[in-house]
């Protein structure tokens, strides 16, 4: 199986099936603040991560690239990207250091936005030459280093093998020309994670949990033999339970929350658990490819508009006020933070 085939297969599985409604969101809640005290006007949906600024905490997170129709599909994720202000991660760019033919289909996010925030993807275990050259290759301001142990060992020509990665990243921590984002691709972190990605100097970490896209559900579409029906179907921690996982860790961290993100609602709650920007993939790409990149355009405004709104019902004139409202914490995922010990 080429890589250039795996990727399209991605792209088509991910499309095909739905994301699972046990993404966490609906155990929390906002308490409505009927007092709001300033103008919508006033409000600003500006961040910062790792130190640089975002116009908005939505990012489009990682997903293509590396087949020769994915340019496409780069190419119109950078066109809303830059008519929104939003940043934008291209997938994996291992099949470019392998064949240097394909580098168009990430590099044309950079010639479509030459001045947004960009962010370059590679696995966890890369060599610094290769994530220096994976940056390069895009002038990207970020470099993700995505986890994905439960896709790889699912997917039948996956790695075995993981001995050194927390070494790995440690390296390209160090050495690399611009800040490493680590990211799960769909299964979520723990506390335990955490901390070692502390410990190897880490500072900015996608939860990307479970309740969106489903690599353990995409990965068993492509076996020929039996498939990891219960992995599918219970394998990981959603985005909730990894925010609130994060918690003991919250102030060495810039937080990014994804995962089954499908709302502006869904937006404002991983906020509110404390990140400082927001990933979506499944949720972006699924009406633009049925209906076009004007259709994500107007999406993504929608969502800017209603995480506004909402702001101020909660008397958040920003980011930072969101990051320090309560939530009220309830069913599956309550139960969860009260066996682990979590406030
Ligand atoms: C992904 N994702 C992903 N992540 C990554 O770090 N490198 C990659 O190459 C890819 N490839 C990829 C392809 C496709 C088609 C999709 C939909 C997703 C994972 C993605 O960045 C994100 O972590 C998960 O999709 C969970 O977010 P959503 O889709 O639930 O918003």
């Amino acid at each position: 199986m080429s890589i250039e085939q795996r990727k399209l297969d991605h792209v088509r599985y991910a499309l095909e099936l739905n994301p699972s409604l046990h993404n966490g969101f609906s155990d929390l809640r906002f308490v409505h603040r009927a007092l709001p005290d300033f103008d919508l006007a006033d409000v600003t949906l500006a961040t910062t991560l790792g130190g640089l600024s975002l116009s908005s905490p939505l990012l489009i997170n990682a997903m293509t690239g590396g087949a020769g129709e994915t340019e496409e599909i780069n190419r119109n994720l950078a066109i809303a990207a830059k008519r929104t202000g939003l940043a934008m991660a291209v997938g994996s760019q291992r099949a470019a250091l392998k064949d240097p033919s394909l580098v168009r289909t990430y590099a044309v996010v950079r010639e479509v936005n030459p001045d947004g925030v960009v962010i370059g993807n590679l696995g966890a275990g890369a060599t610094l030459e290769d994530a220096q050259r994976a940056v390069d290759m895009l002038g990207a301001n970020f470099l993700q280093l995505h986890l994905n142990a439960a896709q790889e060992l699912t997917m039948p020509e996956g790695d075995r093998s993981f001995r050194g990665i927390l070494e790995s990243i440690q390296e390209v921590v160090e050495g690399l020309s611009v800040p490493v984002i680590v990211k799960e691709v769909g299964n979520g972190m723990s506390t335990e994670t955490f901390r070692k990605l502390a410990d190897a100097g880490v500072r900015i970490v996608d939860v990307a949990g479970m309740g969106g896209t489903n690599f353990v559900s995409i990965e068993n579409r492509r076996r020929t033999g039996l498939r990891f029906t219960e992995l599918e179907r219970e394998w990981g921690q959603t985005t909730a339970v990894s925010l609130l996982e994060a918690q003991p860790h919250v102030f060495q961290f810039d937080l990014i929350g994804s995962g089954g993100v499908q709302t502006a609602l869904d937006a404002a709650k991983c906020l509110a658990l404390g990140a400082k920007a927001v990933g979506v993939a499944g949720a972006i790409l699924r009406p633009m490819m049925e209906y076009g990149v004007d259709t994500a355009v107007e999406i993504i405004e929608h969502w800017q508009e209603e995480l506004r709104v909402i702001f101020t019902l909660q008397a958040c004139r920003c980011v930072k006020e969101l990051r320090e409202r309560p939530l009220i914490v309830r069913g599956e995922t309550a139960e969860w933070a009260r066996l682990r010990g979590i406030d």
